[in-house]
């Protein structure tokens, strides 16, 4: 048995060996159904850094495979660090490292930058959201799309491939950044993906209202529930990337279906301040797929908190890719 290379991927070699949409809805359903069927995944351990609304979180997880042996488990851990106001000194909110080992020998095979993949893994499971209980494509449906940040950005390639005729409503408090956002869009070259038309708004109290579907992703802060229940009546699918920021308890529980991706961590961040009021039982997004839910009458809220298993799921796609192409650093033992 000898050493494995041990490789650094940065931001930009991830996105060089990034999977495309397809393939990255595929590892979201692997890593939704690996959760219920072996996958290890204690609820994210943290620490409490002073700036107000900042986090620092630890998350191991294990997919195993079918050697006995454990050569093909997937095993590793991201270390997930947001905070909040760096938006305003121009540096990314969250930055993280995911670490990979090896599953027969524990050897470490890579240490992959944890920005990028924590943006399209979370996208994924989104898409994977829309895929499922979302508009039809061809419907022409009105998408609401909340927080203008790098979840924004990872996502509208999902929205623009599963729902290309969709009209796009982007909402920000911060009116040049959400300008921005739209100008990418527009632009020929953009790796954004292409959407049918593109509306911006700083009014998170009326955006949802008349959208299909809502996906919310703005930064985490004091306060909490911030949409109006009342303007998210009409919206068939509500996904929310962060956590309750947008979607107040009463449109939880009012649901027809209340889907989290892990329900034990779901549970274990349910405190007086955060998800305050929201239901006991949800379905996870796992079962809710092996039992083929289909689209119920009513709405559909997935709240996805995000678990540490797609970073894995993801950062070996990536590896892989990196290995076969040449992409990345190889570092010393
Ligand atoms: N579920 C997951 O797996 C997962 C993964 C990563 C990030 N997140 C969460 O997603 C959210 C977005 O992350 P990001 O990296 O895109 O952050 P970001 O800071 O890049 O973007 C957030 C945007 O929200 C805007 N915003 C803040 N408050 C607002 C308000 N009241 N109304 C309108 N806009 C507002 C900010 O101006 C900013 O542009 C965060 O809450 C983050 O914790 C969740």
């Amino acid at each position: 048995m000898h050493a494995t290379p041990l490789r650094y991927l940065s931001s930009a070699d991830v996105l060089a060996a990034l999977p495309d949409v397809e393939e990255r809805l595929s590892l979201a359903e692997r890593t939704m159904l690996g959760l219920g069927a072996g996958a290890q995944l204690p609820p994210k351990i943290g620490v409490q850094p002073g700036p107000v609304g900042s986090f620092a979180h630890t998350m191991p997880a294990l997919l195993p495979g079918a050697a006995a042996d454990g050569s093909d488990d997937l095993l590793g851990m991201k270390w997930v660090v947001g905070f909040p106001d760096n938006v305003a000194a121009g540096l990314p909110a969250i930055h993280g490292l995911t670490i990979l080992s090896d599953g027969r020998t524990g050897q470490p095979r890579a240490i992959v930058d944890a920005g990028a993949l924590t943006a399209h893994r979370t996208a994924a499971v989104s898409g994977l959201a829309i895929q499922r209980w979302g508009p039809r494509p061809g419907s022409s449906p009105r998408v609401a799309l909340i927080g203008a940040g790098a979840q924004a950005r990872s996502h509208l390639p999902v929205v623009s491939h599963l729902l290309p005729d969709a009209g796009v409503i982007l909402c920000d408090q911060d009116a040049e950044r959400v300008k921005a956002l739209a100008l990418e869009l527009a632009d020929a070259d953009s790796c954004l993906g292409r959407i049918a038309s593109v509306e911006t708004t700083t009014d998170i109290s009326g955006v949802a209202r008349d959208a299909d579907l809502v996906l919310t992703m703005i930064s985490f802060g004091r306060r909490h529930q911030a949409v109006p229940a009342e303007t998210l009546a009409d919206a068939g699918l509500i996904v929310a990337v962060d956590y309750d920021m947008c979607v107040p308890a009463a449109v939880a529980r009012a649901a027809a279906l209340f889907i989290v991706d892990d329900r034990e961590q779901y549970l274990a961040n349910r405190t007086e301040t955060t998800f305050a009021g929201y239901p006991d039982d949800p379905l996870t997004i796992g079962e809710a797929i092996r039992g083929a839910v289909p689209r119920p009458g009513g709405a559909v809220l997935v709240s996805h908190l995000g678990v540490g298993l797609a970073d894995v799921v993801f950062a070996d796609s990536v590896l892989r890719v990196a290995e076969s192409r040449g992409i990345g650093t190889i570092l010393p033992r």
